[in-house]
Parts: structure tokens; sequence; C-alpha cells
């Protein structure tokens, strides 16, 4: 999957995509900092200055590379609850990232951003130019401590490919979350003598593993005895050993945090210490004082947004280096969806069927029975396509008997699966039309982006 990255920043989400097996073939970003950190630390020189809101400048690009997927992160500033929310410039280069997309038409594309641009006005009308230009979307909010960091950073991602159903991958996402959060103990507490070693196929990918989280994809090499020269960092030894550490609180939340739990969004300003202010009227529910918790290094926090320990940063001003790590989609939250998109491209996963179709399939006056085999049929009939769903009903029933296997089948079974997916098919437009009752999208208004500047 040749893939482009708009907004790239210092390169978390290339980092991840890479990881998950995407070719990331060109990058963009306006600042000229985050771009020579991504080249320098990706090992390549194809991430590029480019002010993305020049959309003549960029498209015809964009064309000649033809990505099969765009992926990025357009500012959140606009939307973030530090911001505001007043939506103006930043919040447009979200529409723009949507008219990119809609001009060149790759397969698929990837968008990350807060979880406050879900509802806003902007998000509206870059998700109509998106549906207008034949995409289905999954929209998600994902909780990055679920896929691999420390770090309660919910986000808001959007997946679309071409001429899918909305939600086509939906259930690989919430499939690829782990059961209980990763917690900071996780990350550094691998690192003291009671770790599990998985040793890495790829440099990008931790070695050592705490006994208290998943393990990773066992291979043949895996699991063997820690090394015997392996020694903790003294940072992370006194981090664990401490057990709490001090976060900036967004508002009014707790400043404490146990290293049992995940950290808090990093931002910008997760390396301060306590002002004097917080330290004479804690939250009430710190574990303990503020000023007895273990300060956090900058490659620390850079860890738990999911850089791995070789990153170097480099610049000017420590917060720019900050800046960068605060921007970073994790890379493993961005690996985890990468690997969702190409399985799902590769047919190996199928989308869940919806829970309520065997009860719809019920009211409708089938036997209990014939409702489970019309739905294990419809599954099987997305197993046969290989896991895509198509917006358009006609389609999907086009798809599935130009298939060698299904025109390799009795007419009664042929027909038994064209009438599982037709029923599949009608019980999600009666859902459409019912959601589109509730939520009416705003008709498509677009403003020139000259007019924001
Ligand atoms: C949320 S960050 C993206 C971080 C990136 N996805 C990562 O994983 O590291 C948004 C990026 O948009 C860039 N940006 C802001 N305005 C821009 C513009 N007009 N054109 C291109 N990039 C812009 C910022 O410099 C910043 O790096």
């Amino acid at each position: 999957m040749r893939v482009v990255e708009l907004f790239c920043g210092a390169g978390g989400m290339s980092l991840g995509l890479r990881e998950a097996g995407c070719d990331v073939v060109a990058a963009y970003d306006a600042w000229p900092v985050a771009v020579e950190n991504y080249n320098r630390n990706l090992g390549v020189d194809h991430s590029k200055v480019a002010d993305l809101g020049d959309l003549l400048g960029i498209v015809p690009d964009l064309l000649k590379l033809a990505p099969d997927m765009i992926a990025g992160g357009p500012p959140c500033q606009d939307y973030s609850s530090a911001g505001g929310r007043e939506e103006a410039e930043n919040a447009r280069l979200t529409l723009a990232f949507a008219l990119i997309v809609a001009s060149v038409r790759p397969r698929w594309f990837l968008m990350e951003n807060v979880t406050g641009a879900a509802k806003s006005a902007t998000w509206a009308q870059a998700r109509a130019v998106l549906k207008r230009a034949g995409y289905g979307l999954t929209e998600s909010k994902i909780d990055a401590s679920r896929y691999g960091v420390p770090q309660s950073r919910r986000r808001f991602f959007v997946i679309g490919r071409q001429g899918e159903r909305d939600g086509f991958l939906a259930s690989a996402i919430a499939a690829a979350a782990s059961a209980q959060p990763m917690t900071i103990r996780d990350l550094f507490g691998a690192t003291t003598p009671v770790a599990v070693y998985f040793p890495s196929t790829s440099e990008a990918r931790r070695s050592i593993w705490s006994p208290d989280e998943p393990a990773p994809t066992i291979r043949e090499r895996s699991i063997r005895p820690l090394p015997e020269s392996y020694k903790p960092h003294p940072d992370d030894a006194a981090l664990v050993e401490n057990g709490f550490v001090y976060s900036r609180p967004v508002r009014a939340g707790r400043g404490v945090r146990s290293v049992d739990e995940p950290f808090p969004t990093v931002t910008r300003t997760t390396w301060e210490r306590p002002t004097s202010r917080y330290l004479s009227s804690p939250h009430p529910a710190d574990p303990v004082a503020a000023s007895e918790t273990a300060v956090l290094t900058v490659p620390q926090i850079s860890r738990i947004q999911g850089f791995p320990m070789w990153w170097e940063w480099r610049a000017s001003a420590k917060r720019d280096v900050l800046q960068m790590i605060a921007n970073a989609v994790p890379a493993p939250v961005a690996c985890a969806i990468g690997s969702a998109i190409l399985d799902r491209e590769a047919g190996k996963t199928v989308p869940a069927i919806e829970g309520r179709f065997f009860h719809w399939l019920v009211r409708r006056g089938r036997s209990r029975q014939s409702a489970w085999n019309t739905k294990s049929l419809a599954g099987r009939a997305r197993h046969l396509l290989g896991g895509r769903t198509f917006e358009v009903p006609a389609l999907e029933l086009a798809a599935l008997e130009s298939l060698d296997e299904f025109r390799a089948m009795k007419k009664n079974a042929q027909s038994d699966l064209r009438q599982a997916l037709r029923l599949l098919s009608e019980y999600q437009s009666e859902g459409r039309q019912r959601r589109r009752k509730i939520q009416r999208t705003p008709p498509i208004e677009i403003h020139p982006l000259a007019e924001a500047a």
C-alpha cells in the first residue's frame, strides 16, 4: 500500500504505518523543523515543506504519485478544548484534507483529529465532500491506552475506502483494542528485571515487555531469557520505584498519577513541575503529594507518545521538541489502524454482521433458527467478497455473482446467499434512514480558504 502523509509533523503516524507494512512514499508539513526530524529519524528524504492550504500547489504532485492511501492529522488547535473551540483557519485545513482526498481519489484515506472535531461544522462539511467523492467512512473515537501506549489519549480517527458502506472497519478497529489499558509500569517497568524478552524483528519495536501486558505476536525467535547484559535505564528504574508521576492537569483535573495507570494526554507542557499554586491546593484525589512524584524526562515523554528509544529529537528550543511530540499520533496506534487496513485490503478480515440483524429478522417473523441461518449466510457472503461491503446493494450482488466460487455453487445455495445479502442491505438502509432522521447532515457550503486567511 503506497501511502502519502499530509500534515506529517515529525513522523509519528508514518512510523506506525511503516511498521504495519505500508510503504510511505511522500509526506508534507509546513513546519521545517518537523520535516527535518521526520527525514532524519525515518532515514528518508521524502518529507517536504509545503503549505497544504494551497491545493493548486499540492494536488498535481499527488495525482502524479497516485497513492493507494492518503493519511493525515490536520491541525487541531481550533477544535481542542485548549483552543477555545472557535473554528477558524486551522479547522479549515480539515476541509483542505478532504478536498485533496476527493481530488486525488486514493482507494483509502486515514484522518486523525481531536474528538471535538467529530461534532464540528467543519467536519460536517469535510464529511459531505468525502461522501460525495464515494467513500464509505468508519468514524471511531480511540483511546490510545488500548492500542499500545500508556496514555489515555482519546482521538477521532476516520478511515475511508472507496465504495464501502459506512462503518465497514469498525469491528476490526474494535477487535484490535486490548482488554486492559496499558499502564506506565507496563512500559517503563518492563525495563526492570521482571520482564519478558521477545526479540523484535524490527528496529522500531521494543523487545522488552512487561509480564502484565499482552505479548506481541509470537514468532519463532520469541521468548528468550532476558539477556544477562540487560540493564534497566536508571531514569526508568527511578520512575517505577517512585510509583507516581505528575502531569500538569488540564482544567481542574488530577495532577498525580500512579505508574499503574496510563499517563494523561501528553501536551507540550507535560514536562512542567507542579506550580506553587498546585502544591498549596492539590487535587483531593491525588494519591501522594505532587512534590514527591518522579519527574518525567523528555525521552520518557517521547516514549509515552510511542516513539522508540532510538528516536533522536533535534530542535533549537525544547518547546519545539515537546510540540512535535505532543502533536504526534502514537506510532503503535497508527500501526494498529494500519494493520487493520492492510488486513482488510488483503481480505483477511470481514466486517462483523451488526448485532441487531438477528433481532430484526425475528421481528419480521423469521423463526430464530431461520434468522440464525440467514445471519451466518450473510457472514459467508462477506467472506466470499473478501471483507468488502458496498454502499450500493446492486454492486454487492454483482460482485458476489462474478466470483468463481459463487458460480460453482448449486442454484439454491446461490439464491440463499443472495437473499441473505439483500436482507442485510435492507436492514442496514433502514438503520441509515433512522440515523439520518436523527442527525440531519447540513448541506455542503464551502467558502474559499483565502477567506479565512
Ligand atoms: C497534529 S500535527 C500532525 C502530527 C503527525 N500526524 C504525527 O503523527 O507526527 C499537525 C501538523 O500540521 C502542520 N501544519 C499546520 N498548518 C499547515 C499547513 N498550512 N500546511 C501544512 N502543514 C501544516 C503542523 O506543522 C503540524 O505538524
